[in-house]
């Protein structure tokens, strides 16, 4: 499915490149170096780690020069670092460890096939953060998880509800990335930020000479996903008249563009999304009812941060290395501070979160926030539990990545360990039992531990 031009010196490893992509269905072609005709039929370049330092940084360059945006997946011989690392980590797609794993692989293509699809859809600008996986391992996570497994491989229509920025249009993407229908687009459309009067045409198209302004023929979202998604984002938005229409497309899979009486078949498959409560939307009559159970034919409730507090250091983890790119150092945070952060009610959710880390990148550039250097409203203040009794001596300066030159793993754990022991004893106001059936762990298990770390029990 795509031209992939593999540049490496290395014969066999390169012949099993091949091999992997081939078996993915796509086209690979050999180089030992690039070259600007062979760049130019390229929908993707595979470049493998250098034997030695054999100009590996200079061929990449010299890629960006003939196609900025051509996607470049690097090959990770995780053993080495090498001075050319940081520059092509920042510049590539995805990277696949050696030796090859089909799954890597089937991955990073993917990936590209995304980015490449979305880079040609008109009028979708948005970030290829949106088409990251879902991260996480708490267990309204993995339930979501779950679900996209589920559903992704049937025609279902799904509706996603939950809080603003909680990650719904991650979700869509991934149903859409899951599905037989990935190699074909994923279009969105926010049906609450188009007007009412252009939302038909946004959605249908139009033809020449339609309405006033109509100067051209157009095709509408619906056309654009052919064999592919349509994102209905902020379904409840919708006004009633348009809502009318959507029914009829849903029920009949069919629609004709403004000003055409030709029927064409809508050959998408539907995700829509929605922040508010559509049935309290229907109570009041500003959502039709048919409409809401044409749409949630398969309901997908996507958790507030708050109820998933442990996913926080793993989103942390996830947005810094997203915020690490540019010329920025890495920062991190300190546990005190990431104890913080689990504990604030996240009104914003993810979003109010990457912000924040965002923010903090800027000010602290390579290296730990601290606890008081977090925004106020982020410190504990009324439940300051990370302050009292807590000895943060020691964990003060822990890292939550890892550090380029490295730290003492056992230690490290050691102290993550002791913090949260301290914080559950202390949410449950030293009752031991309690604090291990939070932990999940035994409690004479418990009892053990905080021997180990000289914890003592409340009196
Ligand atoms: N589980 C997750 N893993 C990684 N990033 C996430 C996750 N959930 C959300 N994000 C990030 O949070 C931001 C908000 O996500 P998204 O736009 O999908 O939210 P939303 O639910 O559609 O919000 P809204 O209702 O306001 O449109 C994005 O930058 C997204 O990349
Ligand atoms: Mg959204």
């Amino acid at each position: 499915m795509l031209t992939a031009v593999v540049i490496d010196h290395n014969q066999s490893r390169a012949e099993e490149t091949c091999a992997a992509l081939e078996l993915l269905g796509h086209t690979p072609c050999v180089q030992t170096t690039a070259d600007a005709e062979s760049l130019a039929g390229a929908d993707v370049v595979i470049l493998a780690p250098p034997e030695k330092d054999d100009g590996l940084l200079d061929t990449f360059r010299y890629i960006r020069e003939q196609d900025p945006h051509l996607p470049v997946v690097a090959m990770n011989d995780s053993g080495r670092i090498s001075p050319w690392d940081e520059e092509i980590d920042r510049g590539c797609i995805a990277r696949i460890g050696v030796p090859l794993q089909l799954a890597a692989v089937r991955e990073a293509l993917q990936q590209v096939q995304v980015y490449r699809e979305n880079r040609h859809l008109e009028g979708d600008s948005r970030s290829p953060e949106l088409f990251r996986n879902l991260v996480g391992t708490s267990m309204e996570v993995r339930r979501v998880r779950t679900f996209i497994e589920q559903v992704a491989q049937t025609e279902a229509t799904v509706l996603l509800t939950g809080e603003s920025g909680t990650g719904k249009e991650v979700v869509a993407r991934n149903i859409h990335y899951h599905s037989p229908r990935r190699y074909k687009p994923f279009v969105p459309v926010n049906c609450g930020a188009i007007p009412g009067d252009l939302l038909e045409s946004e959605l249908f198209g139009h033809e020449k000479g339609a309405f006033t302004g109509a100067v051209s023929s157009r095709r509408g979202r619906f056309e654009m996903a052919a064999g592919g998604t349509l994102f209905l984002d902020e379904i409840g938005d919708t006004p009633l008249h348009m809502q009318v229409k959507l029914l009829r497309v849903l029920q009949e899979r069919t629609f004709e563009r403004v000003g055409s009486n030709e029927s064409l078949t809508a050959d998408v498959r539907v995700v829509a999304a929605t922040h508010s409560d559509l049935e309290k939307s229907i109570r009041e009559g500003r959502f039709r009812e048919d409409l809401y159970y044409r749409l949630n034919v398969f309901p997908i409730h996507v958790p507030p941060l708050r109820s998933r507090a442990e996913d926080l250091p793993l989103l942390v983890n996830d947005l810094l290395q997203r915020s690490a790119g540019g010329d920025r150092e890495p920062m991190s945070l300190t546990v005190d501070a990431l104890v913080a952060l689990q504990r604030y009610p996240w009104p914003g959710n993810v979003r109010e979160l990457a912000n924040l880390i965002e923010r903090l990148a800027i000010l602290f550039p390579g290296r730990a926030v601290e606890l008081d250097e977090l925004p106020e409203k982020y410190r504990p203040g009324a439940f300051s539990v990370v302050a009292q009794g807590l000895e943060a001596n020691a964990r003060s300066d822990m890292p939550t990545t890892l550090p380029r030159d490295g730290l003492d793993l056992k230690a490290h754990l050691n102290a993550l360990e002791r913090s949260f022991i301290e914080q559950a004893l202390e949410d449950a106001s030293g009752v031991v039992a309690h604090a291990a059936k939070r932990l999940r762990m035994g409690r004479t298990t418990l009892v053990e531990k905080m021997r180990k770390h000289e914890i003592r029990r409340k009196a």
